[in-house]
């Protein structure tokens, strides 16, 4: 169920207006729906049901504290990707041993903060990071759990920007040194090797992908086990699609994602990870504008938010698709028209949407991005002094601001001014 609909006219997110949240926050604001959060939670529990599993969200998709908490009061695990990620997830209140920490570039400072606050495994990326970690557990005099990540040479068949498994991305370490890695990692007394790990893409809309990495994953685990390893966990990583555009046909759904997990890797008797992020959040999510102007161009029409491309990047940065639709219902009868969907902010590059037939617009109507949940707030920037806007969260007919906007004076005080500048030196 959508909870994301129009009623009365107006567009709700559950049971709360837009057009109330916009009154009281001002726009552009993120809003965020806990019912769906926990819904697309739920799904993914459904789809592994019956196999000793953990869902990691991985909270690079959205890591708002609020959305953190109700993963954590879910159950969930927590995937992160810094040192700043482990502290958000443990100030949400995410025990270490559900918090796996993957990324290719891991520091010292990173190891030793997840080491001594408690970790459930380190995924790790290569040989130099196995040997950093083990110094860094023995100088804490403890044991790192890891498991390594593969990459198994896959095309995700996604956009190269954010497809992973290939062996030309700079992710994992390749099948063929995989075994002599996991030598290397045995002999390591500062580690305790407990996995394997892959992970080859994001926004997958197909599932053979997943079938050829996660059979390569049960044969290596039986190979690794025949050389002595102890492999009792598989961190399958995340990457499920979401339906972007309503009019495109929809992706796999986890049930069918679930099913090819027991296919390949369900008869090995490991413990099973997962690292959702978009399918959790991406669709509990918008991004509600303001129109500031129609524009009528020479040849085409503008339609002129308050939002930008520092506030949502995705269509800028990977030429991706959001729906957007006005937040007043569109009258029946009343014929839509093409227009270019911009922020105010100096690039054509800040362009929403081209072309995109919409119902007739002007000064004042709200909009709302559909699909914004992921990646959207957590990837947004102050570019052009735009201070970063507001999340809000929704739960029933009940709403709370859950990251107020900065005014001018905090964004502006985050600078600070050399002792030489203003003559201050004399
Ligand atoms: N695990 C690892 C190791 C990852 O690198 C990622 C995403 C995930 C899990 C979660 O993948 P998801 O389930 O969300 O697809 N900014 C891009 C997406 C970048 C994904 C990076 N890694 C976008 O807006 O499309």
């Amino acid at each position: 169920m959508d909870h994301f609909l129009y009623r009365d006219g107006v567009l709700h997110a559950e049971d709360v207006s837009l057009r109330d949240i916009a009154a009281q926050v001002g726009t552009p604001f993120y809003v965020y729906s806990s019912a769906t959060l926990e819904r697309h939670f739920q799904v993914f529990s459904e789809a592994l049901h019956g196999l000793d599993h953990l869902i990691c969200y991985a909270m690079k998709a959205n890591g708002n504290l609020a959305v953190l908490r109700l993963m954590a009061d879910l159950g969930a695990g927590i995937d992160v990707v810094s040192g700043g990620e482990y502290a958000k997830a443990r100030a949400a209140g995410v025990p270490g041993n559900r918090i796996v920490f993957s990324g290719v570039g891991k520091t010292v400072a990173e190891m030793r903060l997840a080491l001594s606050g408690g970790i459930r495994q380190f995924n790790v990326e290569s040989e130099p990071e196995l040997l950093a970690l083990n110094a860094v557990a023995l100088d804490l005099g403890t044991v790192a759990p890891i498991t390594l990540r593969i990459n198994p040479d896959v095309d995700a068949r996604t956009h190269p920007k954010i497809a992973t498994g290939l062996s030309d991305n700079k992710f994992g370490i390749p099948m063929a040194k995989a075994r002599m890695a996991y030598g290397v990692a045995a002999g390591l007394p500062g580690l305790e090797v407990v996995g394997i790990d892959v992970h080859i893409g994001s926004q997958l809309t197909d599932l053979e992908p997943y079938r050829q990495a996660f059979a390569k994953v049960a044969d290596l685990t039986e190979a690794l086990r025949a050389d002595g390893h102890a492999i009792k966990r598989l961190d399958l990583g995340g990457g499920l699609g979401i339906p972007y555009a309503r009019s495109n046909q929809a992706p796999p759904l986890p049930t069918e994602y679930g099913a090819v997990i027991r296919e390949t890797v369900g008869h090995l008797g490991c413990e099973i990870e997962i690292e959702p992020g978009r399918l959790i959040a991406g669709n509990a999510g918008l991004l509600v504008a303001s129109t500031i102007y129609l524009k009528h161009g020479a040849e085409r029409d503008f339609l002129i938010l308050d939002a930008a491309m520092n506030d949502l990047i995705r269509p800028a940065m990977y030429e991706a698709h959001h729906d957007i639709v006005p937040v007043a219902e569109p009258v029946p009868g009343v014929e839509p028209r093409p227009v270019d969907i911009v922020g105010p902010v100096c690039e054509s590059g800040d362009t929403f949407a081209k072309q995109r037939l919409m119902p007739p617009l002007g000064a004042g109507d709200l909009v709302a991005f559909r699909s914004a949940g992921a990646y959207g707030a957590v990837m947004a920037s102050e570019y052009n002094c735009r201070p970063l806007i507001p999340e809000v969260m929704v739960k029933g007919d009940q709403f709370a601001v859950v990251r107020a906007r900065p005014t001018y004076e905090e964004m502006i005080s985050r600078d600070t001014l050399p002792p030489w500048s203003n003559g201050q030196d004399g």
